[in-house]
């Protein structure tokens, strides 16, 4: 099976407008020969969801934002041409460090193809409008693994005063006459994108602006103290009530994005799913507890240190039940991973997805392609342990998906195929340099 581009698809077309892929060319995929231990040690990068909303929160800023751990992947390339085109001075210091200087950027239209291949774009929106006053951005893409609206973004820009027009293809939103104001915003869902977004548009609204039934991720806090940083006032971050007190002005400073909480609890999945035993760097274990917790659950060893976990296979994985919840809960963007684990755990496992009920189709076929036992019923996949996976061709449909199947592949008998890896490499950084560094034979390899 050789899975040639869809024009169609925006971050294709986005690959190829780069030049870093030529039109109708078969993509690039990921060969695993499966079924050797992971042991050693491995670096975790900056994390995916800080930086794609800290990157489109500098445009707030007047000065130079220096950012330190940022992830060296495609998302977060995408991000920075953006800026770049709307005239911002974007330089890369050293392999995770950037220097983004956003003063002299005007009011215009971000590059809608760039917009619509991924969907932390959306960030620009409250940009825009929190610091000229007025937006027009193309509805954002990225992983489309479910409906993903943004009404509840909608909502706290209509609560700062703005009026916002949504079409098919673009948002428009302006401040009325009189200004934008601080408002009180109480999110109907609990959202990461609207937490994020109503914080980036309020930071230089004049008055007090909460939100109410907030999300409360690590990237939330951590947007919140780098805009802090900058001179912001917002408290609250990481509680489900944030107020944020307008200010006139940022100014330029340095910030350190934190370590990324999926990532390192990918490796932590991969080390439990295929056995070793690794010292995953460059964590913040607290970040990780609901992770920690249920592969311990399942019988894997699980060691904290002061910004270090080590994982470790002591016997075959046990059953598990997991729902998925907004954070301090377990993450929807683990669901895969640990879904991968429980296709090899003793007995039937449950995961209840309560984020994105249609998550499932994004890899449970492929899964059981490697001869996983999965039932899907509703938000509910039930999936019944097997003594081994074995190596198929199979797709990713989304980011998380992907990374899912390189596990799935890792631990399976002999070869697998993973094609669509455009996906995964918007957000792992260095994915196979990292596996490969653990003892795993993967490979990325052209047709
Ligand atoms: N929702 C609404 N209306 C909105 C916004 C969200 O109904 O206006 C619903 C969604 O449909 C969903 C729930 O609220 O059922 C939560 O969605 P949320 O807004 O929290 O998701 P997001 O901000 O679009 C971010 C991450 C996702 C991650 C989710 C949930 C970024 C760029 N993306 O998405 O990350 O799955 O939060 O934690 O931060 C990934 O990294 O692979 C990824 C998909």
């Amino acid at each position: 099976r050789r899975s040639r581009l869809r024009v169609s698809d925006c971050f294709a077309t986005y690959l190829i407008s780069q030049n870093h892929i030529k039109e109708g060319a078969v993509l690039t995929k990921y060969v695993i020969r499966g079924g050797k231990p992971l042991y050693g040690e491995i670096d975790i990068s900056g994390a995916k969801n800080a930086a794609v909303a800290i990157i489109p929160a500098t445009l707030l800023v007047q000065g130079c934002c220096r950012i330190e751990n940022v992830p060296d992947i495609s998302d977060v390339h995408i991000l920075l041409d953006i800026l770049k085109q709307m005239g911002a001075s974007v330089c890369q210091r050293s392999h995770d460090t950037v220097e983004i200087d956003c003063t002299n950027v005007g009011d215009m239209e971000p590059d809608p193809t760039l917009v619509r291949s991924i969907r932390a774009s959306y960030y620009l929106i409250g940009a825009q409008l929190g610091r000229f006053g007025r937006s027009r951005v193309a509805l954002p893409g990225g992983c489309n693994f479910a409906p993903r609206p943004i009404d509840q973004h909608v909502k706290g820009f209509l609560a700062l005063g703005a009026e916002v027009e949504e079409t098919d293809a673009y948002v428009d939103a302006r401040a009325r006459e009189e200004g934008l104001q601080g408002g009180r915003v109480n999110l109907d869902v609990v959202s990461v994108g609207a937490t994020i977004n109503i914080i980036i548009a309020s930071v230089l609204v004049p008055g007090q602006t909460v939100i109410e039934n907030a999300a409360k991720e690590p990237h939330i806090v951590d947007l919140a103290n780098f805009l802090n940083t900058m001179g912001a006032k917002i408290s609250g971050a990481g509680t489900d009530v944030i107020k944020i007190r307008g200010v006139k002005a940022l100014r330029g400073g340095a910030y350190s994005i934190i370590p990324d909480q999926i990532e390192a609890g990918t490796y932590m999945a991969a080390v439990a799913a295929v056995g070793g035993n690794v010292l995953i760097k460059n964590v913040i274990p607290k970040h990780m507890d609901c992770i920690s917790a249920k592969l311990r659950e399942m019988g894997a060893r699980v060691i904290e240190y002061d910004d270090a976990i080590r994982v470790q296979k002591v016997r075959r994985l046990r059953r598990a039940t997991v729902k998925t919840m907004p954070y301090p809960g377990f993450p929807t963007d683990m669901q895969g991973q640990i879904g991968v684990c429980m296709t090899l755990a003793e007995g039937v496992s449950r995961i209840t997805e309560s984020i994105y009920e249609t998550r499932f189709f994004a890899y449970c076929e492929e899964l059981r392609s490697m001869g996983a036992k999965i039932q899907v019923s509703g938000k509910t996949a039930a999936i019944t342990g097997w003594e081994e996976l074995h190596g198929a061709t199979v797709k990713a449909h989304d980011l998380r998906a992907g990374a899912a199947l390189v596990i799935a592949g890792l631990a399976a008998q002999g070869e697998t195929f993973v094609e669509n890896i455009h996906y995964i490499e918007r957000g792992y950084e260095n994915l196979i340099g990292k596996l490969t560094a653990l003892g795993a034979h993967i490979q990325r390899v052209e047709d």
